[in-house]
């Protein structure tokens, strides 16, 4: 028997448990052990049904991913799984708990009957991984729930909990929490008593038609540009209104093997792991102690301070929020709770989770109320004389091992933590704005923080939902340093006259939701002229009073529905600052060279940040662009798009790029290193 598998009879009843940690992926050795237990129990005497379910902390959570890599999938394949249940001779009951996804989902459709705990998920995820349901969940699941719920299930990929499945029909019964195999063996027992039917999900008649899943497009309709899989996900439902079953499981098939060899997929299962990677770091194994953060300080109220306060508010962790003036502090507090009240006011939290939230906040007016906290986070100015005054200050307040970390987003850590005694303690926690939204949080890594600190706030970041990027001290560290280039030539083609539209339409079009132009207006010019020196673009549209949306003018005008418009007066800003610069004319840039000098210098930035060790791995760097910038998500994050370009094709446009626009363009040794051998970023 395989090591996966363990087999008994209790009464009448065959139980098949399969135990594949940590998820029991349906890998090959996980197919064939199922397959092998439904023959070992059809082919004895003593059963009359049979019972599957999984050790560990899930049901199977869907296909082994990482077999996609290795085409074409093993046998037994998807579908020979799929028959040998559903084919049966006695009737098979799926037990299930934690989380039947994907391909687990459907193999439990594919089972004559299904129970589960209440605690038990239910979901067809494939979309995030840019494929479909590719086992028959686009043929059975219509046939269960209905064409049109199928499909929203399908396109969003949400799970479902054990009460909403019973409600629609998903499964059989809810069971008692932690009886799971007595349960299913009572339920075995009495299909059994009752005749041992074989009920399948493919003899069932489809209810909805084509017209009914319009809906649902139109309200995943963001989804699909960009995405292949959405558009073939329609298809294959469809397919479950019109054709007759064992047609439309072909058609499935040919839909799914074409999403599976797609580009897009490749990138999201890239990001799918490269998400999973990013907490691990090299020199921080299982025995660096974690230390406990139960109480945390912020330093500043403002826009960051705040939004970095509500993410440890919504993870039950008190706040000692501390602002100098009382105006600010009332601010501040007044910030937040109109974030919740907002919240609240769309049904999506009641009044006293609002009031239990504010009351995990202490507001005051000095450090010296910091003595207790765990972990103090420092979010004010980016100036490093305050900084290093604020955390020369910490060291006397604090107690001793409590954690001190600055929000710098461009300063040298190791600067502001040698204004403490303890260096060691001192860390970057970066979080991007608005801070209770974006997902990212980029850890810097001092050259003497310890690892207990690392581990620490790698582990802290989960408890606040966050992804946690390792980065080392440099300009930038690593989302702001590579992005950089695209905001600095974004600029520097408005300034060769170039159409602001046409530099949007251009990222639009590669996939970003957000062109670099508007994105200046959203973050607001008067935010990104901070620290720069002398006469500046955006100086000048700042000091126009054209700060950008909020302001209603920057780069375009806004209307009260922030929609943009071209501004006269923002084109004489820009030819005006030309003039001055002397910069040379030339509008009519091609979408390519466009979409190069926007995008190439930032992956040979990453490359650079791999190269002096900034970056852990390349696939961290695609994390950080994804969640921190929006990068889209299909064509895998930059690096593993400089994959998909090739080393050797960067370094040409970079050669050619350079010679007339500078040391942006000046490529990296990794770039030549990877162009030389043949080798890719994502596999450093
Ligand atoms: N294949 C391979 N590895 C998987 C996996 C899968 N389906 N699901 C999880 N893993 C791995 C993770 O990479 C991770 O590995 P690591 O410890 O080495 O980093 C480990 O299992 C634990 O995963 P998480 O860290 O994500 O654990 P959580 O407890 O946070 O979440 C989960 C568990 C909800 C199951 C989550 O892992 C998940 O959502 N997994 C993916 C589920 C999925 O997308 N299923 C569909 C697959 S495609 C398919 O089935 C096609 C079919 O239609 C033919």
């Amino acid at each position: 028997m395989s090591e996966v598998l363990a087999t008994r009879v209790v009464g009448n009843v065959g139980i098949i448990e399969i135990d594949s940690p940590p998820v029991n992926a349906l890998s090959t050795a996980v197919r064939t052990a199922v397959i092998e237990g439904l023959r070992i129990h059809n082919a004895d005497d003593a059963v009359a049904a049979i019972v599957l379910l999984c050790a560990g902390r899930t049901f199977f959570a869907g296909a082994d991913i990482a077999e996609f890599d290795d085409l074409p999938i093993k046998q037994p394949d998807f579908d020979a799984l799929m028959a040998a249940a559903e084919s049966s001779a006695k009737p098979v009951v799926a037990a299930i708990h934690g989380t039947a996804l994907g391909g687990g989902f459907e193999l439990a459709l594919a089972c004559h009957y299904r129970v589960a705990v209440p605690s038990a998920k239910f979901g067809l995820p494939e979309v995030h991984l840019g494929i479909l349901p590719g086992a028959g969940g686009t043929q059975r699941l219509p046939r269960l729930i209905g064409a049109a719920p199928a499909l929203e299930m399908i396109l969003s990929g949400k799970p479902v909990s054990a009460a909403k499945a019973a409600e629609s029909g998903l499964i059989d019964q809810v069971v008692e929490e932690g009886k799971l195999e007595e349960a299913a063996l009572a339920f075995a027992q009495n299909v059994v008593a009752d005749g041992a039917a074989l009920v399948k999900v493919r003899d069932k008649a489809v209810q909805g038609t084509v017209a009914d899943l319009e809906p649902v497009k139109a309200r995943h309709k963001r989804q699909f540009k960009g995405f292949k899989a959405p558009g073939h996900i329609v298809q294959a439902v469809e397919a479950a209104i019109t054709l007759p079953f064992e047609q439309g499981l072909a058609r499935e098939k040919e839909l799914f093997g074409e999403l599976l060899v797609s580009r897009e997929s490749a990138a999201q299962r890239h990001v799918f792991f490269a998400q999973r990677q990013t907490a691990k770091v090299p020199d921080i194994g299982k025995d660096v102690p974690i230390l406990p953060i139960r109480k945390v300080g912020v330093i500043g109220a403002g826009t960051m301070g705040g939004g970095i306060t509500m993410n440890f508010l919504q993870a039950g962790i008190p706040v000692t929020l501390v602002e100098m003036k009382q105006e600010a502090l009332d601010r501040g507090i007044a910030t937040i709770r109109k974030n919740y009240e907002r919240t609240a006011a769309k049904g999506r939290m009641t009044a006293e989770q609002v009031e239990q939230l504010m009351g995990l906040i202490t507001p005051v007016l000095s450090m010296d109320e910091l003595a207790d906290v765990d972990l103090v986070i420092e979010a004010v100015f980016e100036e490093i004389s305050i900084k290093r005054d604020i955390f020369g200050k910490l060291d006397g307040i604090c107690r001793d091992g409590a954690i001190l970390a600055s929000n710098t987003s461009f300063l040298d850590l190791n600067e502001i933590a040698a204004a403490t005694k303890s260096p060691e303690w001192v860390v970057g926690l970066h979080f991007f704005s608005p801070a209770n939204v974006m997902p990212l949080l980029e850890v810097v890594r001092g050259a003497k923080t310890s690892r207990e600190v690392i581990a620490t706030v790698m582990k802290l970041a989960g408890t606040i939902k966050k992804t946690p990027v390792l980065a080392g001290v440099c300009h930038g560290f690593i989302a702001n340093r590579i992005m950089e280039h695209l905001i600095v030539q974004s600029q520097q083609m408005a300034l060769e006259g170039v159409p602001l539209r046409k530099i949007d339409q251009v990222m639009n079009d590669y996939g970003f939701a957000m062109g670099p132009i508007s994105m200046l207006d959203l973050i607001g010019l008067d935010v990104l002229i901070h620290g720069a020196e002398g006469r500046t673009l955006m100086g000048d549209f700042v000091d126009a009073g054209r700060r950008g949306q909020k302001t209603g003018k920057g780069f375009y005008d806004y209307d009260a529905d922030r929609k943009s418009a071209l501004s006269d007066e923002a084109a004489r800003i820009i030819a005006d600052f030309a003039a001055y610069a002397n910069v040379p004319q030339d509008p009519d840039q091609s979408d390519e060279q466009i979409m190069k000098r926007l995008l190439y210098p930032v992956v040979n930035e990453g490359a650079k940040c791999l190269e002096e060790g900034i970056a852990l791995r390349a696939s961290d760097i695609d994390v950080a662009a994804i969640l921190g910038y929006n990068w889209p998500v299909f064509t895998g994050g930059p690096m593993f798009w400089g994959d998909t370009i090739g080393a050797k094709a960067l370094l040409e446009g970079l050669e050619a790029l350079e010679p007339r626009y500078g040391a942006d363009f000046a490529p990296s040794a990794l770039v030549r290193t990877l162009a030389a051998e043949g080798g890719r970023f994502t596999d450093r």
